[in-house]
């Protein structure tokens, strides 16, 4: 703005915000929406702009404009924390159908306590959330990924990642600079965290309130423990990785988050983990293999660990220029190994081969990311790679 140095420009914009604040909670709704119009003429991608018009277009029952608004004002600032508080209302207003709670949108509810709401019932939406779009084990088609993402079950686990971001960023640091800032919106890894999911879903409905013992094999420091944690009562959730570093941002994650379930992380390597024999129901591990050599003496350590009848839920990369790891011929004989030991559900894929699959130029790739959404990658020169999910059974 001419003649005003930043300064006072942003504390200028700062009190015009605090009275449309005001002025939302007093319900001078149309005068509150034509000053965050002013601050937007000047400045459109004040996130706090976007975010109090969410609240206006709530409020005055444009419900789909409102998650628009929520949505821009994380996209220009994923730290918004109000936003994403304010986003994970909305999404739990319109799948619980519950009446809306005013006051939480005006701010003053907490992330965990949306998110506590929005993960508790999730499984009780799960079929609808889904919009029809199957989550089929084997390589992820790019026209399902393409088409999982426009599907509720997208948005609500998008925004309740955005606010595990929001809410632990300093944690978040140095796990952030060592792999990505924003693990969920990566290439594959939104199908993979929702091919999971889906999978617990499946559990849930066949296990009911048996208490589960689950490993996250090579958990990093995700939203997506906290997320199972939070959608059952009774599972007792182990994370490991080998990364020592990652423990103490883990507790301090662990004693500001609310869930149902148990959360505990140690330090282990998963080619010579220190758990006993058959400790297991459930182990899932998400895009960590790839990152090893001994491919078989983690299957096996997996296979050891797991209870009979217990259950591996994997996903990994496969290089398809074989230029990292890995490469389709490796792939093709540590499913090989897989199978031996554990009966892999139906994939679609057991008589073709991973090549010819692959070769038919459908799959979810780093190429076809890179031509539609290169802003998924974590670096533009990635290789070509695809990814295979896959759940693996260890006989009764
Ligand atoms: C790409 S990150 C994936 C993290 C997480 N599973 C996710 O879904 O985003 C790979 C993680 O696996 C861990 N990791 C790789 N190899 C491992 C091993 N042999 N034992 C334990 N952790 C391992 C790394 O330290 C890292 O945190």
């Amino acid at each position: 703005m001419s003649g005003m140095t930043d300064d006072k420009y942003s504390r200028l914009v700062s009190t015009v915000l605090k009275a449309t604040s005001k002025l939302t909670v007093e319900n001078h709704l149309g005068c509150a929406e034509t000053m965050c119009q002013a601050v937007l003429a000047s400045d459109n991608n004040n996130s706090s702009a976007l975010n109090q018009l969410g609240v206006i277009k709530y409020l005055q029952g444009k419900v789909g404009e409102a998650d628009l608004f929520f949505e821009n004002a994380l996209r220009n600032d994923h730290t918004n924390i109000d936003a994403a508080l304010n986003r994970l209302n909305l999404r739990g207003v319109l799948l619980t159908q519950s009446p809306p709670d005013n006051a939480a949108f005006a701010g003053r509810g907490t992330v965990e306590g949306a998110q506590a709401v929005l993960s508790e019932t999730m499984f009780e939406h799960f079929d609808n959330l889904k919009n029809g779009v199957e989550i089929k084990p084997g390589i992820p088609l790019a026209s399902s990924c393409e088409a999982l993402t426009g599907t509720e079950l997208f948005k609500w686990v998008e925004a309740i990642s955005n606010g595990f971001l929001a809410e632990n960023d300093r944690s978040l640091t140095y796990y952030k600079q060592k792999w990505v800032k924003d693990p969920f919106h990566q290439w594959s890894r939104r199908w993979e965290y929702l091919f999971v999911l889906d999978e617990f879903y499946r559990l849930n409905r066949v296990e009911g309130k048996k208490k589960l013992r689950v490993l996250d094999g090579g958990s990093g420091l995700t939203f997506f423990p906290f997320l199972i944690a939070s959608t059952q009562k009774a599972l007792d959730i182990e994370c490991c990785d080998y990364d020592d570093q990652l423990l103490g941002p883990f507790g301090e994650i662990v004693s500001r988050t609310k869930t149902q379930s148990t959360l505990n992380m140690s330090v282990a390597d998963l080619r010579d983990l220190r758990f006993p024999d058959g400790a297991f129901d459930v182990i899932y591990s998400i895009s960590v293999i790839e990152h090893n050599k001994e491919l078989d003496k983690i299957v096996d350590e997996f296979y050891r660990i797991l209870k009979p009848g217990g259950e591996l839920i994997l996903t990994f990369d496969i290089s398809i220029d074989g230029s990292r790891d890995i490469p389709i011929d490796a792939a093709e004989r540590l499913l090989g190994h897989l199978r031996r030991s554990f009966k892999e559900v139906e994939s679609g894929l057991a008589s073709s081969s991973l090549s010819d699959f692959i070769n038919r130029n459908e799959s979810l790739t780093t190429d076809f990311v890179r031509q539609n959404n290169p802003e998924l990658l974590p670096f533009s020169s990635v290789p070509n790679v695809t990814c295979y999910c896959s759940v693996f059974r260890k006989a009764s």
